[in-house]
């Protein structure tokens, strides 16, 4: 772990992301290189994701956005899910009053109703103890699948005209977007995945179209502060042209562009 540094050299505090997501993966790597259960892999990733929180709201990026269970890891055996729920619901507790202190809001996506009914219960605590929080939002995605997070936007869009409230005409990208679990979020400036996977598996797949994608090879549980760092740098060398020339982003366009976020 890198001691707490008060402004990371190199790191423009002007330029930073406005909204980071991580795929969290290489727990169970983690665990099996070092002999331990997959399940000790997933207490230490809840460590570098605690150190990750504390950073991105120390540093004053707005949203961070931790992918922690997809749909398809259902399909896990029901050992390691009972595991990864008991640690979702300690987290929760053991973080609450940070969270408060920090003004950080919490939030989580995903087919939630699939999650066990004392999960859910813990997730509506904290989404309404942490409401308030004005510094950073925090999203978990939980059960969560970009593919069903589309299809249950189309059909609840699909029902609205049905009944009559909308025409097909008056979909457009905003209103779509205001259907998915993500309503409310900007799009991701910058998305990490972890542990040497060059896949998005079903990850915030509307949402990244114009996303900065950053890979590293470094298990999660090891993914600290300095890593981070250095992501952040990477991003803040990328060049953001959401397809236009780089002579006009200069002269402006990019920032008269609608719907393109303001950096
Ligand atoms: C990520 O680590 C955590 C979850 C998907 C819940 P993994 O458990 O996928 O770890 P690997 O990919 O098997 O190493
Ligand atoms: C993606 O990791 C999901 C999370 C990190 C929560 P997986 O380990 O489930 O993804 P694949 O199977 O390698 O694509
Ligand atoms: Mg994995």
């Amino acid at each position: 772990m890198t001691p707490p540094s008060p402004s990371p050299p190199s790191l423009d505090p002007a330029r930073l992301p406005r909204h980071v997501a991580i795929i969290m993966d290489g727990n169970g790597r983690w665990a099996r290189q070092r002999g331990y259960p997959r399940v000790r892999g997933h207490a230490a990733g809840a460590e570098s994701a605690r150190a990750i929180i504390r950073e991105a709201r120390r540093l004053g990026i707005g949203y961070l956005t931790l992918y922690a269970f997809s749909e398809e890891n259902w399909q896990r055996p029901a050992r390691e899910i009972r595991t990864l729920m008991a640690l979702l619901k300690r987290y929760l507790r053991q973080e609450l009053r940070e969270m408060q202190e920090n003004g950080i809001a919490f939030n989580a996506i995903g087919n939630l109703a699939r999650l066990p009914a004392d999960v859910q219960e813990e997730l509506r605590r904290t989404r309404e103890a942490t409401q308030g929080g004005t510094g950073m939002v925090l999203t978990l995605a939980l059960s969560y699948g970009g593919r069903s997070e589309i299809l249950q936007a189309l059909q609840a869009l699909a029902r609205e005209v049905q009944a009559g409230r909308l025409t097909p005409e008056e979909i457009d990208a905003a209103r779509f977007a205001g259907a998915l679990y993500t309503a409310g979020l900007p799009d991701p400036d910058l998305l990490i995945r972890t542990s040497g996977e060059y896949r998005l598996s079903n990850f915030l797949l509307w949402q990244s179209a114009y996303t900065e994608l950053y890979f590293t090879d470094t298990y999660w549980p090891d993914f600290r502060e300095a890593e981070f760092h250095r992501a952040l740098r990477d991003y803040q060398r990328r060049d953001r042209r959401f397809g236009l020339t780089q002579e006009q982003v200069k002269s402006g366009a990019l920032a008269r562009m609608q719907g393109a976020p303001p950096r």
